[in-house]
């Protein structure tokens, strides 16, 4: 995720770039460019760090005139926060730049054939392919909109893209496909933008454009084109927005809008690591003999990032036989864990500089165990230091309460699982072949799920009273029931605790009381039963049930529970990718109804990096 903005009008495009490109930081803040066109030629002011830097580099834009320019904050996904890695990009040859947001999935392909064209690239990110593509198909002179719509033609993933033409000193390009972008209407002047957030004190009238079309701005109008470069017609909206909303994408919270950005954060992190129907990780280079030589692996982690590895345990053993355990990592830290060559241990983090989990890290590896990270934050310490790393494509998180680091952490888990199971021949090629498919189609299944949350908003507004709830489940049940307790405790401040259903009998029972509510995750469909008979044993004591099923078991549940709430079925390896969707709903809703701080719980920070 990254924040595009782009000006073109008869005043200095600089500043507007900064002051918009300001409102975009919480879309990405590791590096920061503006390019404009002064005197017929581009005029480029990027750097490493916050816009601030930027800003202060080019005096707020003062020291970069021109009426036309795009600008961009970024947050990394292909190549370091670098000087060289930052937007805007120039084609080789220097004519044309470029601001983009998402991620050019066959980037690498395309690369090569540039590269074999006769193009120089300076940078390793994804956006030099799109800016030089589209230089590419200009130089056959068929103009720079056809070469634009080229290009896209033949760029998979996801896009937003703001162009500069030097030979069209008074006009900018855009077009998207599965990456925001809205087109903003002035008075004399016309602007682009990832959000309309970064142009609202301009401007509130704007088109929405859809994927595969193109835009040419002027400061006198907007042209809109199909994709085939048929001149369409669209009716502007109007915004009604205030600014905060609008940076919110017009959600209330960022946690419900970062719940909602989840199925496509997923697709992001999942697809293009798919291809041919398999799980290709080339970013990881592991050695088959490596993978078939492991005796052991842990998965260490805080919060969320190890009730990711409560859940990954599952799927990594189940799919690979190695024994696998999550730790904590301010346990691991301090436990003289059994580790050696043989030992692989999973370092989970959003952030990747928690202390605790940086520690964990360095003392496995000093134990002589090599490391494998997950991690949302590009050229962070644990990133950086570990053996491995796999980038979950999340963007930035900006909500306390982590909810979409959890479902790409987890998805990279089962890609992890999958290359594993494959190396050491431990799954069936028809099992690999559903699970493939089924991770495919996880995206779409949790955005079914998305759309019915005023079903749970309801069931918030029954519940939010609680003084205590419990959530009981088996498996990988138990581990989504973890990960929705955590929810609720941290954002509506309401006493909460997982157990593991079969332990109920053992201690927890004792605290029921009429009217506890009990929230029973029964979706693993071989164990049901169980749960449900535990369900039974805490309402025969007074307890209301919430049940969590699979469409496919919502009968058994409904036997015994106040109300349901269903999700799709789905292979039972990725059913807390699913089942943690309601719990972070009603979490949500729950903090809602109570009026809590929600994106900034108390007490609560979103990156822990003291001991
Ligand atoms: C803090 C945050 C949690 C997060 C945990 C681990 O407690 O509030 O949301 O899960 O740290 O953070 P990490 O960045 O390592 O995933």
């Amino acid at each position: 995720m990254c924040g595009i903005v782009g000006f073109v009008g008869t005043e200095p495009a600089a500043p507007i770039m900064i002051e918009g490109l300001r409102r975009l930081e919480y879309r990405g803040y590791d590096s920061a460019g503006v390019v404009v066109i002064d005197g017929g030629r581009l005029k480029l002011a990027k750097t490493k760090g916050y816009v601030e830097a930027l800003s202060k580099i080019i005096d707020g834009g003062e020291k970069l005139p021109g009426c036309v320019g795009i600008g961009h904050t970024r947050w990394a996904t292909h190549g370091q926060p670098t000087d060289e890695n930052a937007h805007p990009h120039i084609s080789d040859g220097g004519k044309i730049a470029v601001v983009h947001n998402g991620i050019i999935e066959n980037y690498a392909r395309l690369r090569e054939f540039l590269i074999s064209k006769g193009f120089t690239f300076r940078s390793e990110t994804d956006t030099e392919v799109a800016v030089n593509l589209i230089q590419f198909f200009y130089n056959d002179g068929g103009g720079l909109l056809k070469a634009v719509a080229s290009a896209a033609r033949r760029m998979e993933g996801s896009y937003a893209l703001g162009i500069l033409c030097e030979d069209f000193p008074d006009m900018l390009i855009a077009t998207k496909k599965e990456s925001p972008l809205v087109l903003g209407i002035g008075d004399g002047c016309n602007y682009l933008a990832s959000d309309v957030a970064a142009i609202l004190s301009h401007t509130r009238d704007v088109y929405k454009i859809d994927d595969d079309e193109l835009a040419v701005l002027t400061a006198g109008e907007i042209k809109l084109y199909s994709s085939e470069l048929d001149e369409i017609t669209k009716t502007p909206e109007h915004v009604d927005w205030d600014l905060s909303a609008a940076e919110k994408g017009g959600y209330e919270h960022f946690m419900i809008k970062e719940i909602m950005e989840q199925p496509e954060a997923v697709r992001k992190t999942v697809s293009p690591r798919i291809i041919d129907g398999k799980a290709v990780l080339d970013e990881l280079d592991i050695p088959d003999e490596y993978i078939r030589g492991l005796s052991r692996i842990y998965v260490v982690g805080c919060g969320t990032a190890f009730y990711v590895g409560a859940a990954a345990k599952y799927n990594l053993e189940k799919l690979t036989r190695i024994p696998t355990e999550a730790v904590m990592a301010s346990e691991f830290r301090y436990s003289s864990p059994i580790v050696d060559a043989s030992t692989l241990v999973i370092c989970i983090s959003q952030s990747g500089s928690t202390a605790d989990t940086i520690a964990a890290m360095r003392e496995a590896k000093r134990l002589g165990a090599k490391v494998l990270s997950v991690v949302n934050v590009m050229g962070s310490v644990i990133a950086e230091e570990s053996d491995w790393t796999m980038y979950t494509w999340a963007g930035p998180e900006i909500c306390v309460a982590s909810t979409k680091a959890y479902s790409t952490q987890l998805a990279v888990t089962y890609l992890i699982a999958l290359r594993f199971a494959e190396a050491r021949g431990t799954i069936g090629g028809a099992e690999y072949a559903a699970i493939v498919e089924e991770l495919k189609a996880l995206p779409e299944k949790m955005q079914t799920l998305l759309t019915r949350r005023e079903n749970i908003q309801y069931l918030a507004s029954l519940y939010y009273n609680r003084k205590d709830v419990f959530f009981i489940g088996r498996n990988v049940d138990y581990a989504a029931s973890l990960e929705g307790s955590l929810k609720l405790k941290e954002i509506s401040y309401i006493h909460s605790e997982a157990y593991a259903a079969g332990e109920l009998k053992h201690g927890p029972i004792a605290l029921i009381e009429q009217g506890t509510l009990v929230i029973a995750v029964a979706t693993y469909g071989r164990l049901i039963d169980k749960t449900v008979s535990n369900a039974v044993e805490v309402k025969s004591r007074g307890a209301l049930i919430l049940g969590i099923a699979a469409e496919s078991g919502a009968e058994t549940i409904a036997r015994v529970a106040d109300n349901v709430i269903t999700i799709p079925d789905v292979h039972e390896l990725l059913l807390p990718s699913l089942a943690v969707v309601p719990l972070q709903l009603f979490a949500y809703y729950v903090a809602l109804a109570g009026g809590r701080e929600i994106d900034k719980p108390r007490n609560l920070a979103k990156s822990v990096t003291v001991e």
